[in-house]
């Protein structure tokens, strides 16, 4: 079965098969339309490469470091809620292989495994992201579990006050843990093995608000229970009081604009994440790709910027880099290889972005990470001359 994987969409395919209908369709699904989430991924055919050569490619290194940490390769794993109901302990398993691989894990608020579960299987700091309620006591508590757990980073995600409508969940019946009807019913079974995982832990539900927050009684309306809990007055003086309680690198997820990256520049984070969750909320914005220059243009000297949306391979990331990311995230990805072969199929993920990003950088006359710049792009034209034909072209 491994020897026919050769490309993220490849554990797409067996994904599908292999993981029930509501996890895989949560997962592949962008909001309404989902305009935005199909365009996140093709911007990117839009930038070409530059092929060069007779340039000495010996001794290449995709190290680098994201908000000054060291890393193999500067594509961290996204947070994705539920990664648990990909595969039985998804999150623990996910995180197993990043650790392994040398690149950072970002477990979500909404995981199924909770941050204690991640932290017992593993041995180096990996980071949590954080969704802010109306309950501040329980989010005062989770930053205070992150610490406990030694998280290296806090993801504070600013795009979903309110949740993008996605028409799959709705019409699946998704919910964690699944509720038994004719419609689900079917979903299951025709999953043997995922179920026979699903038996063997008792890690079926958010565990991470489970037994934490306040008033939560019956499990499973959590989803809903979480839905009416973020809290849509979230502004950016709660962004400087979760900066103090938590004291550590923090980075700003969600940005997709200018003048929104200038204010996330001037709460002294350490970096923000261009992004506009995988096409999961506004439906209708733009391909997260298509708005990464203009953002490094405005505050890349001020803060450092990374990336996320529709990355389907090492290529991808190159591009990414190329137009000025110094980090870039991987969600779908990855969860495609959770839900294909569990731990092995995030580990085949990841070699997979890894050796496509090592092969098209060479070709592309460059042997390190840092010398990707816009020098390896094709017709390159920044920002700024957007719009002002026959002006200057790079490249
Ligand atoms: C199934 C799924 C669940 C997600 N859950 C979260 C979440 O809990 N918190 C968050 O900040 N982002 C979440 N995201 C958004 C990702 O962190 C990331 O922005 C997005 O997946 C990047 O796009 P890509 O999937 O094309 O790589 C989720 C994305 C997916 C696909």
């Amino acid at each position: 079965m491994m020897s026919v994987v050769l490309e993220i969409n490849d554990l797409k395919k067996i994904a599908r098969r292999r993981v029930p209908k509501m996890f895989f369709d949560y997962a592949a699904s962008g909001a309404y339309t989902e305009g935005t989430y199909h365009s996140n991924e093709a911007a990117f055919k839009d930038i070409k490469l530059r092929q060069r050569v007779l340039v000495d490619m010996t001794g290449r290194s995709l190290k680098s470091r994201m908000t000054g940490q060291d890393v193999a390769m500067p594509v961290a794993l996204a947070p994705t809620g539920l990664a648990g109901m990909q595969h039985a302990d998804g999150e623990m398993l996910a995180a197993q292989a990043a650790e392994e691989f040398g690149v950072p894990f970002t477990l979500s608020t909404m995981s199924i495994c909770s941050i204690e579960d991640v932290a017992s299987v593993t041995r180096k700091p990996f980071w949590f992201q954080l969704y802010v309620m109306k309950d501040r006591d329980f989010i005062v508590n989770l930053i205070e579990r992150a610490k406990a757990a030694k998280c290296s980073a806090l993801v504070l995600t600013l795009d979903l006050q309110i949740l993008g409508q996605r028409h799959k969940d709705l019409r699946n019946g998704l919910s964690a843990p699944p509720k038994i009807n004719l419609n689900t019913l079917w979903q299951l079974m025709t999953c043997p093995v995922w179920c026979m995982n699903m038996l063997r832990t008792r890690r079926h539900t958010f565990r991470n608000i489970a037994g934490h927050a306040k008033n939560v009684t019956d499990l499973s309306s959590l989803s809903s229970w979480t839905a009416e809990q973020f809290d849509p007055k979230l502004n950016w003086d709660d962004v400087e009081w979760i900066k103090k309680q938590w004291g550590g690198k923090l980075i700003l997820k969600g940005i997709l604009d200018t003048e929104d990256a200038k204010m996330a520049a001037k709460t002294g984070a350490d970096a923000i994440i261009v992004s506009n969750h995988g096409g999961r909320q506004l439906d209708g914005a733009p391909a997260s790709i298509t708005m990464l220059p203009e953002i490094v243009e405005a505050v890349g000297d001020k803060i450092e910027v990374h990336f996320d949306g529709g990355i389907r391979s090492g290529q991808d990331v190159l591009k990414a880099l190329a137009l000025g990311a110094k980090g870039t995230y991987i969600g779908r990805p990855f969860l495609y290889g959770l839900g294909a072969m569990g731990k092995k199929g995030v580990t085949k993920a990841l070699d997979i972005i890894a050796g496509e990003l090592d092969t098209t950088m060479a070709l592309c006359g460059k042997r390190q990470v840092s010398e990707l710049t816009h020098d390896v792009l094709h017709d390159y034209r920044p920002a700024a001359m957007r719009g002002k034909k026959g002006k200057e072209k790079h490249g």
